[in-house]
């Protein structure tokens, strides 16, 4: 029988979709965000789902029983790019882990997977992930941490350093259990952005744009990616994709930029987008909702590729 998992700020699954695709079954998932619900339930139609604060859950009323728990949860509390302000984030934030904590202490999952952002190590000098640490072996828990990038462990051209904690109350699980070894990346660009079939205008720069002259000059190549950084053009010179990030829903010009094979400039599509987060091509993209909130979704979601492969040996621990 598949091991049963709770996901916790599901976002779109990306977490879920990695257990899924390495033999677990989610039978449950929270998400107060009604965008990211419409492509969860597209993707997941037989999950529970809990479409509302987390911090309004009854563990023992709302939830049913899980062996896994998965959590990406809200990384700007720690985030470079965020606040910076941890557990003391003015708007809460940072207190999110704690609900999970509660949550864990009612259920007694016998694995608890964790994603954040690599900063959640250095933040306010290792405290906070001290406390995070210290919470989980106080609940019962061995913890094993480790920083991967999605181009070296997920095959996947993408820069993506994620910190991912995994946590398993029984001590020999804990023994049998390591991170999966890092893999060549064969797939290129090419493989999941298509530099050559003609997309919607919308994603095009045209002479319109006050910066055109900068972006003709500064995006040359048919196998790059490219950002428009407020005043210049910034090459990936290691022709990966830079970290996709949730402000690309922010409209502007953080999506990414690409030179077609016949010299147009535009935006990466929102399923380009889910393509480099290593989202399977039957995962679906709902129509009913804006391009802004599809990129959203994808900046906030994981590598599935990664997280398969550490589902997959997580898997090996429990068999062994
Ligand atoms: C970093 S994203 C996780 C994305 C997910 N791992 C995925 O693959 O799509 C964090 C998610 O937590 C949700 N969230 C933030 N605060 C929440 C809360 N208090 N209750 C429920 N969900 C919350 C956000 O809407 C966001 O979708």
């Amino acid at each position: 029988m598949k091991l049963k998992c709770a996901s916790f700020f599901a976002g779109v699954g990306g977490i879920d979709k990695g257990f899924e695709l390495a033999g677990f079954k989610t039978i449950f998932a929270n998400e107060f965000d009604y965008n990211a619900s419409v492509t969860y339930k597209l993707n997941f139609p037989n999950v529970e789902f809990a479409l509302c604060d987390i911090r309004g859950l009854d563990a023992n009323k709302d939830i049913p029983d899980f062996d896994i728990m998965l959590a990406g949860f809200p990384c700007q509390a720690f985030s470079v790019a965020g606040y910076r302000q941890g557990f003391n984030d003015e708007k809460g934030r940072g207190n999110l882990f704690f609900e999970l904590a509660r949550i864990i202490e009612q259920k007694h999952p016998k694995v608890i997977f964790l994603e954040n952002v690599k900063n959640l190590v250095s933040h306010d000098n290792g405290n906070t992930f001290a406390v995070i640490s210290d919470t989980l072996e106080k609940l019962g828990y061995f913890v094993k941490s480790a920083v991967l990038n999605a181009s070296n462990y997920g095959n996947i051209p993408q820069t993506r350093e994620r910190i991912y904690l995994v946590c398993f109350k029984d001590k020999e699980l804990y023994k049998n259990f390591d991170f999966p070894k890092p893999i060549k990346l064969t797939k290129t660009l090419k493989d999941v952005i298509d530099f050559e079939t003609r997309q919607d205008d919308k994603f095009y720069y045209t002479e319109k744009c006050p910066f055109y002259k900068e972006l003709v000059t500064g995006v040359t190549k048919s196998d790059t990616c490219y950002q428009w950084r407020r005043v210049y053009v910034r090459e990936n010179k290691s022709k990966l994709c830079p970290t996709l990030t949730a402000n690309m829903g922010m409209g502007g010009h953080n999506v990414p930029l690409i030179r077609m094979f016949n010299g147009e400039i535009r935006k990466l599509t929102p399923r380009e987008c889910f393509n480099l987060q290593g989202f399977p091509q039957d995962y679906m993209l709902p129509t009913t909702i804006c391009n802004g909130a599809l990129y959203k979704q994808a900046g906030n979601s994981v590598v599935v590729t990664v997280i398969q492969r550490i589902a997959e040996e997580i898997k090996k621990a429990i068999l062994n």
